[in-house]
């Protein structure tokens, strides 16, 4: 089967400064994405996300390589008949109402007005603005801009969303919205390309990502392995009894990431698990949660960066859940 998105060798180089010099903005970036993926696209604040989704899209030029959309070369438009997208940042006219601006894009696809008045009805109330449906988008929050953006990219049932980062700037419910959708489109079979930085939507949402690192493509795969490396280190959340120290008893040599009122957190190894259990219970403690070591996307980024800094430094760092 063909590849929903393929970029072989693609790069972007930007002329800036008064010496206008050439600098990099994505270099030598090979991806393939499957039909039916769910494929996230990661990097810091200018690691080149958005200048590969608008070459995608045939809204740059690359400077170097090739992209092609089911096999066709994405800067011809036929290769976008089958895309829905979503910019970084989505403006619509704002004189205009949610239904009126799909009727337009609508129009723009060539859809039967029948098409799109179902889809205009269906996609408003996916994305929970059925209620705003006749109100112009001049009053409209970011958050709504947002999700009318994702309505608008779906209108002609695509089969491949290309999304730059489509959970920004939604509040929990959003974001929970979203991801409920691009889940629902995977099981009809929908390829689903997003950049993103909330981990949460990348465990849970894709089957793999990439990572760029200032526009160098760092890693291709499970994110799985990147998030949680070999080692086996597990973290495990007590609740201990008033007059407890962490310095006594069987949690004594093991690393304390934080303590707070009766929690404490620390950081084991697989193998001390068993014998750790044992020793909080006969301490009158409880075990609140015990989950396997993850990286923040941040030590992601300063590992793959090749600045990593102390393990400890940043984990007593780490927020109380
Ligand atoms: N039109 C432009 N002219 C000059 N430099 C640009 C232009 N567009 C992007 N760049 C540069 O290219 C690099 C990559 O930018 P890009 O917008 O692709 O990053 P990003 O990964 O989408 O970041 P963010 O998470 O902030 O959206 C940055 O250094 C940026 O300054
Ligand atoms: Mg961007």
């Amino acid at each position: 089967m063909t590849s929903a998105i393929t970029t072989s060798r693609l790069s972007k180089s930007y002329k800036k400064g008064v010496r206008r010099q050439q600098v990099a903005a994505l270099a030598n970036l090979d991806i393939e994405v499957q039909q039916g993926e769910v494929f996230g696209f990661i990097g810091s604040n200018g690691a080149g996300k958005s200048t590969t989704i608008k070459i995608l899209m045939g809204l740059i030029k690359p400077t170097d390589g090739q992209a092609w959309l089911f096999g066709q070369q994405a800067s011809a438009p036929a290769a976008r008949a089958r895309v829905g997208y979503l910019s970084e940042h989505p403006h619509f006219y704002d004189f205009l109402t949610p239904v009126e601006l799909l009727r337009l894009l609508g129009a723009m696809r060539q859809m039967p007005q029948q098409d799109i008045r179902q889809q205009t009805e269906k996609l408003l109330g996916l994305v929970s603005l059925s209620e705003a449906a006749d109100r112009k988008i001049r009053g409209f929050s970011k958050g709504m801009v947002q999700r009318l953006g994702i309505a608008a990219a779906l209108l002609d049932d695509p089969d491949l969303l290309i999304l730059d980062e489509p959970m920004s700037g939604l509040d929990p419910l959003g974001r929970h919205l979203v991801a409920t959708i691009i889940r629902d489109l995977q099981q009809q079979g929908k390829t689903i390309f997003f950049s993103t930085h909330i981990i949460p939507d990348i465990e849970t949402l894709c089957d793999r990502v990439g990572i760029l690192v200032r526009g160098q493509q760092k890693y291709v795969g499970s994110i799985q392995e990147a998030l949680y490396p070999a080692g086996n280190r597990f973290e495990i959340t007590v609740r201990m009894p008033e007059q407890w120290r962490p310095e006594q008893g069987i949690l004594a040599p093991h690393h304390l990431l934080w303590h707070k009122e009766s929690l404490y957190k620390f950081e084991i190894a697989e193998t001390d698990i068993s014998s750790i259990a044992q020793g909080v219970i006969a301490s009158n403690g409880s075990i609140v949660t015990l989950e396997p070591k993850r990286r923040s996307l941040e030590e992601l980024f300063l590992d793959l960066s090749g600045h990593s800094e102390p393990t400890t430094e940043r984990t007593l760092a780490s927020p109380a859940p």
